[in-house]
């Protein structure tokens, strides 16, 4: 075949794919017309393309070359229309002919087309209903998709992170992992103290490796390892590397061997709370305590202090919360002990502290009335899709 034949033969596929691409009033006309222009097997574009094997060796550069332009012409201007027919922006407007539309937008994605062409345009149609297709059984069901949700526990966590963030507490997090420097030396508890003891602690011999390699191994010559049992921890890490102020929160999962019952489970979760600044005093701690009920469970929440002890607290003290006419204990609490101040290089004649920590299980069985929390853990959807 001649050159000039052949590239008069481009610009008139190109001429009819723009004219047919313009009038192309909605997604079935569109796809009509990317079947007859851009289809895989007999579109006009492929037809013109094998005419190319027909030309000449020395006009072959020049042919290939307009080949591509008009080729990306009519890319172009499909790619118009469809973003000018196709109407799947990102805000979710209604597409009035879903099902050629998402013809239109599969084949597109099938040629490898870019979906973007600025103008936001996705190749799914968000405005399909979900069905859930197939039951465990095989028999199609025509019911509405579920949509999960998360977990209670998660949703407590959560709104503890967002009321105390109003407080003005960031979250620090911790390493699951710890060594006993963090999980007991620094908070004041030494050796011989029973929190200590092998039996009440998941100790680790097998996983020193995992945590050198997560970077969690601070003391040199293998020192040995634990779950940690608190999330007390996390007020060590942060004061370690940050000096006064401090006024974080830390929630996360703790690990005790405890045997499984309606309040106790071998893994469960905290809230820390640690604020340390000048003169900061018992006061300070009631009234954050006392926003963080109120505001949590709502109403007028009071708390009551029971004399206690804790190692890295001094005075410490049981806190109980009264919701409903019940008063319910939550955790402990205390000012942060001198020594604690010390060992993470705080002056304590310049510096006090309060720090708290409560369970998380706990005060989301109570603000949703679960008796017994292994049900949290069962993984029985009738219970988990309550919340
Ligand atoms: N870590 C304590 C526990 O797990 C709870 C606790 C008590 C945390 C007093 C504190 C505190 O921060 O001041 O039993």
């Amino acid at each position: 075949m001649a050159l000039a034949e052949f590239l008069a033969e481009l610009d008139q596929l190109q001429a009819d794919a723009q004219g047919a691409f313009q009038a192309a009033g909605d997604a079935e006309s569109l796809e009509a017309a990317r079947i007859e222009f851009l289809g895989a097997k007999s579109g006009r574009l492929k037809a013109v393309q094998k005419g190319l094997g027909a030309i000449g060796k020395d006009d072959k550069p020049a042919a290939g070359k307009h080949f591509n332009e008009v080729k990306q012409a009519i890319d172009a201007a499909f790619e118009a229309a469809i973003a000018r027919i196709v109407p799947f922006h990102a805000e979710g407007r209604t597409v009035s002919s879903g099902a050629a539309a998402l013809s239109v937008a599969k084949s597109m994605q099938a040629r490898g087309t870019s979906q973007s062409s600025g103008q936001g345009t996705l190749t799914v149609d968000p405005t399909l209903p979900g069905w859930v297709k197939n039951s465990p059984n095989g028999a199609r069901l025509e019911n509405k998709l579920r949509l999960g949700h998360l977990h209670p526990i998660t949703q407590t966590i959560e709104d503890l992170k967002e009321i105390m963030g109003r407080l003005g507490f960031t979250v620090a997090e911790g390493p699951e992992i710890e060594d006993e420097r963090h999980n007991f030396e620094a908070l004041n508890i030494p050796a011989e103290h029973p929190a200590r003891d092998p039996l009440e602690n998941f100790y680790l011999s097998t996983a020193q490796a995992l945590a050198k390699s997560a970077g969690h191994v601070t003391i040199a010559g293998e020192p040995p390892l634990l779950l940690r049992s608190q999330t007390s921890t996390v007020q060590i890490r942060v004061m370690e590397t940050t000096p006064p102020p401090v006024r974080i929160i830390s929630l996360g999962r703790v690990y005790r061997p405890d045997t499984a019952d309606a309040t106790h489970y071998p893994m469960f979760h905290q809230i820390e709370g640690l604020l340390v600044d000048r003169q900061v005093t018992m006061a300070d701690l009631k009234s954050v305590l006392r926003l963080f009920a109120s505001s949590f469970f709502g109403g007028d929440v009071h708390i009551r202090f029971r004399p206690s002890f804790f190692p890295f607290t001094e005075p410490s003290v049981e806190v109980d919360m009264s919701w409903n006419d019940r008063w319910i204990e939550m955790g402990g609490a205390g000012m942060v002990d001198p020594h604690v101040l010390k060992a993470v290089g705080y002056d304590p004649e310049e510096v006090t502290g309060f720090a708290f920590g409560l369970g998380v299980e706990r005060v989301c069985a109570r603000r949703h009335q679960v008796t017994d929390i292994r049900e949290f853990y069962k993984n029985d959807v009738r219970f988990l899709e309550q919340f």
